[in-house]
């Protein structure tokens, strides 16, 4: 039995890292475990303009604690409203990595987002103009559509006639969900890839609705039955450049969770790369972990990989039933767990 892995210094293509107090009290844990981070724009309000995303990352690096290196990749809230020259403009001089689709009102934090995806169409083309990367938050929104199924249905109304009409366009499907999401990154050839969290690789729907109502388990995309986490599984440690690691952790304070109406969102970034060693090692992939965690991400954004290395023991650790963000408690995934595998 293997006892230490060491790998190249990984990426999280995916995180909110928030605002404020709640900014300082969480950014040290992915700058812990992450060289770099795509850092998801839904502030309120949001990261819309390359001014924003510039003081935006001022305050992100002025939360790092002092001793870590941690870059954060900044990304572009598109909204109806979007001007493609700021946009590219803010590509150019490396203030934005990429920019962000949420339709609107999917998901926290979204009710600027776009309201249909022909209104950005020319946003769309100067992005695959200039080789600028999408990041796709994959769900239709109309109130006919059963939760469970947006995402499917929006690979089928948008997506899919998205990446038809815009071949040049980069597209990252981002926190996939389901079956449905793994056969259309396979079959998308090298322009479209996927992130999966944690979450979707350790927990079904069960997880939030057996015993009880479980919000810390509730996140957007909402986890789906056991067949779509089995095929998230199979496609996260099969090998397949096109998957990647993005945590999508979301710290909301635990009494916004614990609500009438609690927030979408699930904290995975202390032990993030420990959940995700442990479903490689579950499903024989411990091989194929560095792939997913340090190298599939950056060759999909043609940035360079990581210099150095991290590694992992064997050593089982309790998970905090709460963190402490700065006088905000926090509860994290795998909260009263045992993990396996500890990040030295
Ligand atoms: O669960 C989620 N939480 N999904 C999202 O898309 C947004 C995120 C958040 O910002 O809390
Ligand atoms: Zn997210």
């Amino acid at each position: 039995m293997m006892d230490e892995l060491t790998i190249r210094r990984p990426d999280d293509w995916h995180v909110h890292l928030r605002d404020g107090a709640m900014l300082r009290g969480v950014v040290g844990y992915t700058a812990r475990q992450f060289a770099r981070a795509i850092v998801m724009p839904n502030l309120a309000p949001p990261v819309t303009t390359a001014a924003l995303g510039r003081a935006y990352r001022d305050r992100i690096l002025a939360a790092v604690p002092d001793g870590l290196d941690f870059t954060p990749l900044m990304t572009c809230y598109l909204t109806d409203d979007t001007d493609p020259d700021d946009l590219a403009a803010g590509f150019a001089d490396g203030t934005f990595t990429a920019a962000k689709l949420y339709p609107a009102n999917a998901t926290t934090n979204s009710a600027h987002g776009v309201t249909d995806i022909a209104n950005i169409e020319a946003v769309l083309e100067r992005m695959a103009e200039i080789g600028m990367p999408l990041c796709v938050h994959g769900e239709v929104t109309e109130a006919d559509i059963d939760v469970f199924d947006r995402e499917a249905v929006f690979i089928d109304r948008i997506l899919d006639p998205l990446v038809r009409r815009l071949p040049a366009l980069r597209v990252i499907f981002e926190h996939i969900t389901t079956q449905d999401a793994v056969g259309f990154v396979d079959g998308a050839g090298d322009r479209v890839a996927a992130t999966i969290t944690p979450q979707h690789l350790h927990i079904n729907r069960n997880a939030m609705l057996v015993g009880g109502m479980r919000p810390h388990n509730y996140c957007l995309p909402v986890a789906k039955r056991e067949t779509h986490r089995l095929a998230l599984r199979k496609a996260a440690t099969s090998g397949s450049a096109s998957y990647f690691l993005g945590t999508d952790s979301a710290p909301h304070a635990q009494d916004a969770k614990e609500s009438a109406c609690g927030c979408a969102g699930i904290f995975n970034a202390p032990f993030a790369l420990e959940s995700y060693l442990a479903v490689f090692e579950e499903e024989g992939a411990i091989d194929r972990f560095e792939a997913f965690a340090s190298e599939n991400g950056p060759r999909f954004y043609g940035l360079p990989l990581n210099e150095g290395t991290v590694t992992l023991r064997r050593e089982e650790h309790d998970v905090l039933a709460a963190f402490d963000a700065e006088g905000t408690p926090v509860v994290p995934f795998h909260a009263g767990d045992t993990l396996r595998w500890k990040l030295a």
